[in-house]
Order: C-alpha cells, then sequence, then structure tokens
C-alpha cells in the first residue's frame, strides 16, 4: 500500500478503517460530502477546508447543512440527519448544547450519532512530528463505545433532590464494539487491546462490557487481551503512555480518555474522530469542543479538520494521490497555530497547506 512509502513514520489509522462501502459517485463522477459547519470555531475551519477542497480540485461537493444550536425543535437536526443518510458521508463541526436549556432538548450531536447507529468512535493518538510534547513515541487507537452507555439522557427526579440518570450497557452491542477493536488491532498489526472499565463499582454494567470484551478476545488469540480500571488508566496514561497500543471502553470514560490523549500528544486542534456505524462514517474533530473562546479570531489551529478532511478523500474518493499529498502537510508546515506555541494564524497555515500541495504538482486552482 502507498502509505507504506512515506518516510515519516506517521501513519493516520482512522483513516483506513472503511468500515463502510463508499457511496457511488453521482453524477459526472462527482462525490457529494454532508457538511454541518456547528457551533464555534466549527464554521471558519470548515470554510477553510472548503477552500482547499476547491484548491485541489477534488471531486467533491458539499451539501452545507445548518443546525441552529439555539433553537429548542429538533427539525434542523432531522434534516442533517437526513442528508446524512442520502450522502452516506459527513464532516462536522460540534453543535453546541447549553446546560441552561430544558432536560428535553437532548444533544444534537448525541442525537445524530444515536440515529445513524455510529456505534464505534475512533481516534488515533500519535505524536507527531514537529510538535514538542513532554511524552514521546505515543502511538494509541482509542475505540469508544458511540450510542450507549451514560449518554442515554434518560434521567428524572424521584424526588426534589434525588436524581436518577441510567447507564446502558447491552451484550449485543458490546460484543460489536470489541468485535471491532480486535478486528481493527489485527488489521493493523497491532499486539494488545487493553479494555478500560470500573466493574469494581459497576459490577452489573461495566461487567457486562468487560465479559462481552473477554468472549470476543478469546477469538483473537495472537492478540493479547487485558483491562484496567479507568481511573488506573488516566493516570498511566500521563505517566506512562507508551505503554498503550489499542484501547476500547463505554461511551463515557472515551470521552475522558480521548481528550487526555489528544492534550498528551499536543492538544484538541491536531487530532480528528471518526464516527463509523455499518452504514455511514461522520468526521469531525476528536474532542468535540466548540472552541466557543477562539472563535472568529483566526487562530484556531486547522489540522485536525484538515485530517478529517483527508479521510472523506480517502473515503469518498479513495484516491491516494491526494491522500498523500495533503499528508505531507503534516511534515512540511513549521508554521505553528499559538496552541501549539508559535504565531501562525489559521488561514497563514491554511495558506502553506495549499502551498505545499501545488508545489507537489497537485492541479490547483488559484489561491
Ligand atoms: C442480539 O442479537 C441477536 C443476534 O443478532 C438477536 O437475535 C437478539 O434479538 C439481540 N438482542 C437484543 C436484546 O437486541
Ligand atoms: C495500574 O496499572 C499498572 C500498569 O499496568 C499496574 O502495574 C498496576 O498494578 C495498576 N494499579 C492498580 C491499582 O490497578
Amino acid at each position: 500500500m502507498m502509505l507504506e512509502n512515506i518516510n515519516s513514520g506517521y501513519k493516520p489509522v482512522f483513516l483506513i478503517l472503511c468500515c463502510i462501502q463508499p457511496p457511488p459517485a453521482k453524477y459526472g463522477g462527482r462525490h457529494t460530502v454532508t457538511l454541518i459547519p456547528g457551533d464555534g470555531i466549527g464554521p471558519e475551519l470548515l470554510s477553510h477546508v472548503r477552500e482547499v477542497f476547491r484548491f485541489s480540485c477534488v471531486p467533491v461537493d458539499f451539501e452545507v447543512v445548518h443546525v441552529n444550536s439555539a433553537l429548542e425543535t429538533e427539525d434542523d437536526i432531522n434534516n442533517a440527519i437526513t442528508a446524512i443518510r442520502r450522502n452516506g458521508v459527513a464532516l462536522k463541526g460540534n453543535i453546541e448544547t447549553k446546560h441552561t436549556m430544558a432536560p428535553s432538548v437532548k444533544s444534537r450531536n448525541n442525537l445524530l450519532r444515536t440515529s445513524l447507529d455510529l456505534y464505534a468512535n475512533v481516534m488515533h493518538c500519535q505524536s507527531l512530528p514537529g510538535v514538542q510534547t513532554r511524552h514521546k513515541n505515543i502511538d494509541i487507537i482509542i475505540i469508544r463505545e458511540n450510542t450507549e452507555g451514560e449518554y442515554s439522557s434518560l434521567e428524572h427526579e424521584n424526588v426534589p433532590g434525588v436524581v436518577e440518570s441510567l447507564k446502558i450497557i447491552t451484550r449485543n452491542n458490546s460484543l460489536r464494539i470489541a468485535e471491532y477493536a480486535f478486528k481493527l488491532a489485527r488489521e493493523k498489526g497491532r499486539h494488545r487491546v487493553t479494555a478500560v472499565h470500573k466493574a469494581n463499582i459497576m459490577k452489573l454494567a461495566d461487567g457486562l462490557f468487560l465479559q462481552c470484551c473477554r468472549e470476543v478476545a478469546a477469538g483473537y488469540p495472537d492478540i493479547t487481551f487485558d483491562s484496567m480500571i479507568v481511573d488506573n488508566t488516566t493516570m498511566q496514561l500521563v505517566s506512562k503512555p507508551q505503554q498503550f497500543d489499542v484501547m476500547v471502553m463505554p461511551n463515557l470514560y472515551g470521552n475522558v480518555v480521548s481528550n487526555v490523549c489528544a492534550g498528551l500528544v499536543g492538544g484538541p486542534g491536531l487530532v480528528p474522530g471518526a464516527n463509523y456505524g455499518r452504514d455511514y462514517a461522520v468526521f469531525e474533530t476528536a474532542t468535540r469542543n466548540t472552541g466557543k473562546s477562539i472563535a472568529g479570531k483566526n487562530i484556531a489551529n486547522p489540522t485536525a479538520v484538515l485530517l478529517a478532511f483527508i479521510s472523506i478523500l480517502f473515503l469518498s474518493v479513495c484516491v491516494f494521490d491526494y491522500f498523500i499529498l495533503t499528508l505531507d502537510f503534516m511534515l512540511f508546515v513549521q508554521l505553528h497555530t499559538a496552541d501549539l506555541g508559535g504565531q501562525g494564524t489559521t488561514s497563514e497555515v491554511v495558506q502553506s497547506v495549499m502551498k505545499i500541495i501545488q508545489s507537489k504538482g497537485q492541479h490547483t486552482s488559484d489561491i
């Protein structure tokens, strides 16, 4: 595979997971991808992505669907979900969920993932060339269960001052997420899968998840299986992250662990995330925050969304040339945004990415 030709050692794993069939090319060999700008830094970052797409003459069209997070109705998000069903693939910014809204208003991001049954969230945390961090040589794949756990929004107040919040774990879903993790580990030549849990306290719920991982592990004798309690996991991650290979875990622990890991390799602006189901794929940044405080200031790091963009190229166009070209930008862009201690603006970084694409002989339009 051409990917192996890249000498940098940087091999994004999530790109090549294609557990779904790329949707067929439509009119004139072009593909349509749903684009949901979201809130905070989402709109500006995704407009840069569109600029790079246009510039690189990639045969992808975007269907832009806006979701207004200030509205309490679910019409907008339902339109977005329908658009993704039609196109198969989407790139999205994070949609804000205000704590101040009525409890009946569910997280739009969550609705989208559950409606499309995007059961696996995949994130690849790898030390990046040129990014200074405390720990080196990190290369972890995190598989986070994406539709169950504490994210059911099934909460109620029994009597004033007493609230019950349900955590859902099902055997079928735990089996398929464990299967996903082991299959991916084998495909990627990984040696170890660690299940993260808190089964010492949540004996039934996390106990079931862990048991399912064990059952699936029995079918993969070539891969070492172990488990680690979530509190120890976070401590081990910040002190010796190199010990981890592939990690699989329920939803909420996945949220915490993926944020810790993004921090370890340089921050939220660097790591893309992918949500996969049987039929659809939705790409976003791994840490799913809106970055509201830095919105509109032209300082957000565009790397994560550009990497998500490359995944789409791969998935919807399956043209390796585009992919390799744009992959190189990670190695050449020495211009860093403020989150990495640099002084580059978002648009300067995007401009240099485009210059790199051009210098590689890619057919481009005008900058
Ligand atoms: C779990 O999966 C099996 C096999 O596909 C199916 O027969 C069964 O109904 C499922 N159980 C639940 C609770 O969904
Ligand atoms: C935490 O993980 C480390 C590394 O795997 C292990 O050696 C240690 O025993 C664990 N500690 C506890 C309290 O489980």
